[in-house]
């Protein structure tokens, strides 16, 4: 029998929802709150209200689009966390509820597992154990990935994360939030070697990131070389050199963790995942046998689409834990009168 997810993604500021045959994604609608650029950055309690106002016309389209009926439905997924407290209740709520109404399992799913998932959708099988660099707005993980759920974290970030040292070096480059897209964007026309910015290093441990440094490196030599006339900025050139050092370091020490754990696969995913110079940098190591695994650039950034693919991963292997068996039971028996 087939098994029909539909899953829901609301921890930042993309409201998504997807639907999955047997772990292929049949249809998926991605929806972006703009308006946060105004700001400079994303605002929490905003952000939930525009959940609210957007998940149910969402979640109709992406089943609209599917062909699917409500009653095909076999599981239902979304997002428990790490993200805004706010944005998850409402998208993990209405897909409990929705779950509750057609009496089917629902499964609360880490995003961030996701997101390391996100490289395989598609693929027909996943070979473990492999190096997972899972880069992001918020996180900069690299993981020794051993099986389902099994996963040792080889380093973290010390600091920022890389998605965000991007958006805070394109804000100091007068660029609009969030601003990886558009430092990819510009870099393309750029010279990486116009500037050489610090790689950190931290001594307690080679695969810890940190980018902090890079960021504050950039703040100082734009103000010593061009003070505050941005107009004389060589754009181009800064966004080359920064994206240079920034993906220059993520590869150097995921390299080194497959060498290390004398491991040939690597999957690289989360929002700065999508970047063409991180792609491109580590295209030249399939060159020297490893297989490099990136999602597609629609499943790099927040998506239902991984969200329901990790939740079916799980379903297939048995693995719906005890507390969603617990939530469901108890909805059944509440409404079971
Ligand atoms: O995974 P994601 O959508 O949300 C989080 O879970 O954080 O990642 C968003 C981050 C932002 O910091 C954004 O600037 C960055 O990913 N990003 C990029 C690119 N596309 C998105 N950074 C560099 N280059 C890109 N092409
Ligand atoms: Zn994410």
């Amino acid at each position: 029998m087939d098994t029909i997810t539909f899953a829901i993604e609301s921890s930042c500021d993309e409201t998504s929802a997807a639907v999955l045959k047997n772990g292929n994604v049949i249809s998926h609608v991605v929806s972006s709150q703009y308006f946060h650029k105004k700001y400079g950055g994303i605002v929490p309690e905003l952000a939930s209200r525009a959940h609210v106002q957007l998940i149910d016309e969402i979640a109709s389209r992406c089943l609209d689009d599917s062909g699917m009926m409500r009653k095909d439905i076999s599981l239902v997924a979304a997002t428990m966390g790490p993200g805004l407290i706010g944005s998850l209740l409402v998208g993990s709520n209405y897909a409990k509820g929705l779950a509750m109404a057609l009496g089917v399992p629902f499964m609360g799913i880490d995003h961030i597992e996701s997101h390391l998932y996100s490289c395989f959708i598609g693929k027909d099988e996943i070979e473990f154990p492999f190096i997972a660099l899972v880069v992001s707005g918020g996180h900069t993980i690299l993981f020794l990935a051993e099986s389902y759920s099994s996963y040792k974290i080889l380093g973290n970030t010390h600091d920022d994360a890389a998605g965000e040292a991007f958006d805070k070096v394109a804000k100091m480059l007068g660029l609009e939030y969030p601003g990886g897209p558009l430092i990819d964007k510009i870099a393309q026309a750029g010279d990486a070697g116009f500037h050489r910015f610090p790689k950190s290093n931290i001594k307690s441990n080679p695969f810890d990131f940190s980018f902090s440094g890079i960021k504050t490196s950039v703040l100082y030599y734009l103000k010593k070389n061009y003070g505050s006339d941005l107009s004389a900025l060589p754009l181009n050139d800064i966004a080359a050199s920064f994206q240079a050092a920034v993906t220059g370091s993520l590869i150097e020490k995921t390299i080194k963790a497959a060498k290390d754990h004398n491991i040939k696969i690597i999957a690289v995913s989360g929002g700065v995942s999508a970047n063409s110079g991180l792609r491109n940098g580590f295209s030249e190591y399939e060159k020297k046998g490893y297989r490099i695994y990136f999602p597609e650039k629609i499943y790099s950034t927040d998506n239902a689409a991984m969200i329901g693919y990790n939740a079916y991963l799980k379903f297939k292997a048995g693995l719906l834990s005890e507390t969603e068996k617990t939530i469901l039971q108890n909805a059944y028996a509440r409404f079971s009168y």
